[in-house]
């Protein structure tokens, strides 16, 4: 029987209670499928921090390198400083694990509530390969005269010509590969941000010749935010940079149904990926039982998928789209009209059975 190791960091907050949830249902996935899980919980978050003082020792990086593939539940603690726990863990294991690419799905389930006028499951389904190890967050800059009137500081975005032109090639394959109206946006800055955005136009115009089955298509990351909301049926590929696609998925997030539903995964496609729901730890929710659990349970199935396991992943996926559509009232926290516990046990008996 095939097995994987999966690590599984539950992290903060509410991050134990879904991944608790995602995991009956990679469970009731495997049985079904036939394959085996491995898991391997390690414990890094706040609550370790402040005990031990440490925030992800060094060799962890070397025992995740060791697993098929991160399951990670929330990075975040209200008695931390922000920052430390989401540099020193959650960036850390992207940039060390060279996980290049940010998957992030925008798919509006059956059932659910959509913020957008006259917008219906048919009209959203893309989406968002972020460039996850360059631009703004590679922490480069620097403070002059710090503390004074003339302070300056400097936050730099650093584009490198490899980083750039693997992802959008990643880009170009999975739209491919996801075959549906095989169609990559480009979306930046080229009108202001005339060097970084040089770069990735002309690396992407190059690549696109490669792809003459794919069509491609430009638009400005301000402008993009406005067809999200007017015309997001526009959109099957999305391609752009780090700090880009941290703003355009949050809203992406909200035309899907909000943070109950989100899920993403950090690839690297030669190395070691990590699965994520996006919304935080959400501390004033923790312990209740009343958080939803569905985006830690696509990001399972998003898992389940890259490791290869597309048929168990896809079932995931519809058993979701049944909870949605045949039994939630909402996907908000507390308005479910389920517990977490029971809406990890729904989904699992889908998937036992669908
Ligand atoms: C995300 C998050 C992270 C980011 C934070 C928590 C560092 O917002 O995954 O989108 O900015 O990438
Ligand atoms: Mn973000």
């Amino acid at each position: 029987m095939k097995s994987y190791n999966i690590a599984v960091i539950p992290g903060d907050g509410t991050g134990p209670e879904v991944i608790r949830e995602s995991v009956k249902v990679l469970e009731a996935a495997s049985k079904r499928y036939g394959f085996n899980l491995d898991l391997h919980y390690y414990d890094f978050g706040g609550d370790r921090y402040l005990r031990t003082g440490e925030v992800l020792p060094d060799s962890a990086i070397d025992e995740l390198r060791g697993h098929d593939a991160i399951l990670l539940g929330a990075i975040g603690h209200p008695q931390v400083k922000p920052g430390i726990l989401e540099k020193g863990i959650l960036l850390r294991l992207r940039f060390e694990l060279d996980q290049y690419i940010n998957l992030r799905p925008v798919k509006l389930y059956p059932g659910v509530d959509c913020p957008l006028k006259d917008k219906g499951p048919e009209d959203i389904d893309f989406v968002v390969v972020r460039e996850n190890t360059e631009g703004l967050y590679v922490g480069g800059g620097a403070f002059l005269r710090k503390g004074t009137p003339h302070e300056v500081a400097v936050q730099e975005s650093v584009n490198t010509r490899y980083g750039v032109e693997r992802c959008i090639r990643f880009a170009f394959e999975y739209c491919r590969k996801r075959n549906r109206e095989k169609k990559l946006t480009l979306c930046g800055k080229t009108n202001v941000l005339t060097f970084a955005w040089d770069l990735w136009q002309r690396a992407f115009d190059e690549v696109k010749e490669e792809y003459p089955d794919i069509e491609t298509d430009y638009a400005h990351v301000d402008a993009i935010t406005m067809w999200f909301v007017k015309n997001p049926e526009w959109f099957d590929v999305i391609v752009t940079d780090n700090m880009f696609g941290d703003i355009i998925t949050d809203l992406g997030a909200m035309i899907q149904g909000g943070m109950g539903i989100a899920a993403g995964g950090n690839i690297n496609p030669e190395g070691v990926s990590m699965f994520e729901p996006i919304g935080g730890s959400a501390p004033k929710y923790t312990g209740k039982n009343v958080i939803n659990p569905l985006a830690a349970i696509c990001a399972g199935g998003m898992m389940l998928e890259h490791l290869g396991q597309e048929e168990a992943g896809r079932c995931i996926e519809r058993s979701v789209m049944e909870v949605t559509g045949k039994h939630l009232k909402s996907l908000a926290a507390g308005k479910m009209g389920y517990t977490t516990t029971e809406v990890g046990d729904l989904v699992a008996d889908y998937v036992s059975r669908l």
